[in-house]
């Protein structure tokens, strides 16, 4: 396990996670990567650290460049396990080694692991100076966590902003560059849809923060380190965190006897007749993390249940949970589905698009038992309301 130079003595250290699948619940089919950064100079300094059970692979890393005991500082730029879950080896190693973190860092990290260690805490403006290098700070709170920061090296014009502009991609490339920019656009989106989405505020507050810095590298915490498409995620983030969204629809439903399936199929054609286009995600084959990703942009959100012993289908109610949770915004809603005799999953759908302040432009259309063409002209005709 060698580590890789991104810039002349600044070197990343992390660890590939091949097998992840599941991060907290969000789906992870390329995996990811726990990335950790070495700066070689008079303090040698380690940004971040990886999951524990990955700890020797940074090791191995570290030890390609320098003996591990020799470093100074360990920045935490952010307390979740992740990337924090290895400080205490590293602690263990380099004795004299001071954590580096912003206020609630220090708590968090105390509270995690129960210990002594040598804290420095910084703030918004604070800065160290390693030798030829200095570290800026710059608190990023609840992007996404009350700890987060970013360490801002002006003399290397790079930015290490953790969290922020990751995507979960398990990969031998390590630039942006180096892997096909459609899958690295989309993992960056299911990122930000499933992890940052909830904090567009805060996140225009760090765009804000770091808009005078001059950048030519961003080395976030998972997946690959941009260097040629900064402008690029940069525009991206601050088109997401404003929830600008696009011309366009995502159905969302579960169905038992394709009943409300049929309902899903006649919404997409509404849409398409009005030149929009629709995806169309059925719970039972999309988890739910990927079917964020296709909120994320989306103007219009429908979703869909049939009624099953009072209420939604759990995959529909698992969905609206999570959703309702990452808090999407200037989002408009329709709720629909089939029903043999209570039809109330609907009124559900429709009572938590409205808690999370969906605009909701028709009632719940909910047709009996299986629709006929009848049925479902009418529905296309109360769907067109909500379109036009
Ligand atoms: Fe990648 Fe919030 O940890």
């Amino acid at each position: 396990m060698k580590a890789l130079e991104i810039k002349k003595g600044i070197y990343w250290v992390g660890a590939v996670d091949w097998d992840l699948r599941n991060f907290h619940g969000y789906s992870t089919q390329l995996g990811s990567t726990y990335n950790a950064y070495l700066i070689i100079d008079k303090k040698i300094t380690l940004v971040d650290t990886v999951k524990h059970y990955m700890f020797s692979e940074m090791l191995e890393r570290i030890k390609s460049v320098i003996d591990p005991s020799k470093i100074d500082y360990i920045i935490s730029n952010h307390t979740e396990m992740d990337h924090s879950g290895s400080i205490l080896e590293v602690a263990d190693i380099a004795k004299n080694a001071i954590i580096v973190c912003s206020p609630n860092g220090e708590k968090g990290l105390k509270k995690h692991f129960k210990k002594d260690m040598k804290f420095k805490v910084v703030n918004t403006g604070d800065s160290i100076n390693i030798g030829t290098r200095n570290l800026n700070f710059v608190l990023t709170q609840m992007v996404h966590w009350p700890d987060s920061m970013a360490t801002y090296i002006p003399e290397e014009k790079l930015l290490l902003p953790n969290d922020a502009f990751g995507q979960h991609i398990a990969s031998c490339e390590r630039f942006d560059d180096e892997y096909e920019w459609g899958r690295v656009r989309i993992e960056a989106a299911k990122y930000y849809a499933n992890i940052v989405l909830p904090f567009g505020a805060q996140v225009n507050k760090a765009l804000e923060a770091v808009s005078g810095l001059d950048i030519n590298m961003i080395a976030p915490s998972h997946g690959l380190v941009w260097r040629s498409h900064i402008k690029d995620i940069l525009g991206f983030y601050k088109k997401w965190a404003n929830n600008v969204c696009e011309k366009k629809a995502v159905v969302v439903y579960d169905t038992m006897w394709h009943s409300t399936e049929k309902m899903v199929y006649a919404i997409k054609d509404v849409f398409e007749e009005n030149g929009m286009p629709c995806e169309i995600r059925n719970l039972q084959t999309n988890h739910i993390s990927d079917v964020m990703a296709s909120v994320l942009e989306a103007k219009y959100i429908c979703v869909g249940s049939p009624t099953l012993n009072n209420g939604m289908l759990p995959t529909v109610s698992a969905f609206l949970t999570y959703m309702k949770g990452l808090a999407p915004k200037n989002r408009i809603g329709v709720a629909f589905g089939s029903y043999g005799w209570g039809g109330q999953s609907i009124g559900d759908i429709e009572n938590i698009m409205e808690q999370a302040k969906f605009e909701l432009p028709v009632k719940g259309l909910k047709i009996q038992w299986v629709p006929d063409d009848k049925e479902l002209v009418e529905l296309k005709n109360k769907v067109k309301e909500a379109v036009s």
